[in-house]
Parts: C-alpha cells; sequence; structure tokens
C-alpha cells in the first residue's frame, strides 16, 4: 500500500505529434529515427525495453532486458537460454517488447515469432561484452534459486579461474523476435495521443492509426 496519493500524479504529454507523413512506409526507418532522438534526448538506456513472455498456457511474464541489434530479421536481445524467460519462449516462441523513452512521452512496443540466432551471432555478441560480465553470464544459473550471495560468488570466483574463462557457454546467447508488428505511441494534450501501428502481411507493411 503506497501513502502517496498515486491518483493525483499526472503529467501533460504535449511534446509533439506523430502524423502519417512522419511515420512513412517503413517501421524499421521509424524506429531508427526515434532511437537517434532518444540518444540525443540523453534517455538513460535507451535500449532498454520491457519483454513479455509467456507459458504456453498463457500466464504471462515481463522484465528488462537490453536489445543489442534491430535490423530487417528482427529485434535481438541476449540472455540465458535456461532462464525463466528462455524456457518459456523454448515451449512458447512469441514475445512483446515495449520501450519507454519518457523524456520524449514516446513508447515503441513491438511482437513476434522468436528464434534463437545463429551460435556465430551469439560468440560475436559475447565476445564483445565486458570480461567481468562474461563470467556473470557463465557463472550464474539465471532465474534459479540459489543459497545465498555468497554462493554466488564463490561459482564467480571458480569461473573467472577456470581455463575456458570467457568462452560463451552454449546456455547463453542471442533470442531474436522476428518483428511482425510496430506500434509507435507519441503522447499529446488531453491524453488524445497518437498510435501508429505497422503489421507486415507477406512482404509489406500495413500502417493503422490506433485510437489512444
Ligand atoms: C536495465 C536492465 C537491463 C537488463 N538487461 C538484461 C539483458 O539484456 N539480458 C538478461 O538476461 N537480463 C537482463 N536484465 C535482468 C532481467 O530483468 C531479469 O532479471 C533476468 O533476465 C531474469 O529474468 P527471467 O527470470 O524472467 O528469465 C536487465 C535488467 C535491467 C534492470
Amino acid at each position: 500500500m503506497s501513502g502517496r496519493d498515486l491518483a493525483a500524479m499526472r503529467t501533460e504529454y504535449s511534446r509533439g505529434g506523430l502524423d502519417e507523413s512522419e511515420a512513412g512506409a517503413d517501421p524499421y526507418a521509424l524506429f531508427d529515427r526515434w532511437l537517434d532522438e532518444a540518444v540525443e534526448a540523453g534517455v538513460h538506456e535507451p535500449n532498454a525495453m520491457a519483454l513479455a513472455t509467456a507459458t504456453p498456457d498463457g500466464a504471462p511474464s515481463v522484465r528488462i532486458v537490453l536489445l543489442k541489434q534491430l535490423d530487417r530479421r528482427g529485434a535481438v536481445l541476449h540472455t540465458n537460454y535456461e532462464s525463466r524467460k528462455g524456457h518459456e519462449v523454448e515451449h512458447n516462441p512469441r514475445a512483446a517488447a515495449v520501450l519507454l523513452w519518457h523524456e520524449l512521452q514516446r513508447q515503441v512496443r513491438i511482437e513476434g515469432p522468436v528464434e534463437r540466432v545463429s551460435a556465430e551471432e551469439s560468440d560475436a555478441y559475447f565476445g564483445s561484452r565486458p570480461p567481468g560480465g562474461r563470467v556473470s553470464a557463465a557463472a550464474s544459473p539465471q532465474s534459479q534459486v540459489v543459497p545465498d550471495r555468497a554462493w554466488l560468488q564463490q561459482r564467480w570466483d571458480e569461473t573467472a579461474a577456470a581455463p575456458d574463462a570467457g568462452t560463451r557457454p552454449p546456455h547463453w546467447g542471442g533470442l531474436r523476435i522476428v518483428v511482425e508488428s510496430f506500434e509507435f505511441w507519441q503522447g499529446r494534450e488531453n491524453r488524445l495521443h497518437d498510435r501508429i501501428r505497422f503489421r507486415l502481411v507477406g512482404q509489406t507493411w500495413d500502417r493503422d492509426r490506433l485510437a489512444p
């Protein structure tokens, strides 16, 4: 129970709009432009996104991950394939994600089926991580219950000292959301926001405006 008056917390959205001519016909181009603008606006971790997955019977779960690549094949994040999200996409290979660029009063939603990226792509990204992060990825049984912090630290120390320290373990790698739907949201005055959705139909993107 929060002692704060949550109902009274509100912000006016008046930074700009998104009309059809600005949105264009290519959601990847629009995403690139909005990401550039988020970087220029100083958004902290502009590639952070909430990633939703679900069990086969539809129980959802969500967590923040980092978008590490976006190209016409889809949106890539890197994680532990044996984590909760890893198991969920293995048995129900679909995901939805949302990026929030608060400073610009914007969000972007993406949805689609999920596949693993190639081992080569996972190796290339893993190799680019700082050494300590590589050790943690290999040492930590993500999403499992562990006895205590000391147990984790000991695993980390042992992994760091092992001869193969720094090599990618097979259970850690990239997941690609093969984007079938993008939605760009721009906050507007009086909550009459702009929502432009693109859906992939065959080889082309259909564009609609959704009610806020
Ligand atoms: C800003 C931020 C970035 C994160 N980036 C990642 C990431 O790229 N990959 C990842 O596996 N977990 C990342 N995490 C941790 C996840 O939110 C989550 O705790 C972890 O992946 C386990 O999720 P799961 O048990 O649902 O599988 C990040 C957390 C935060 C707050």
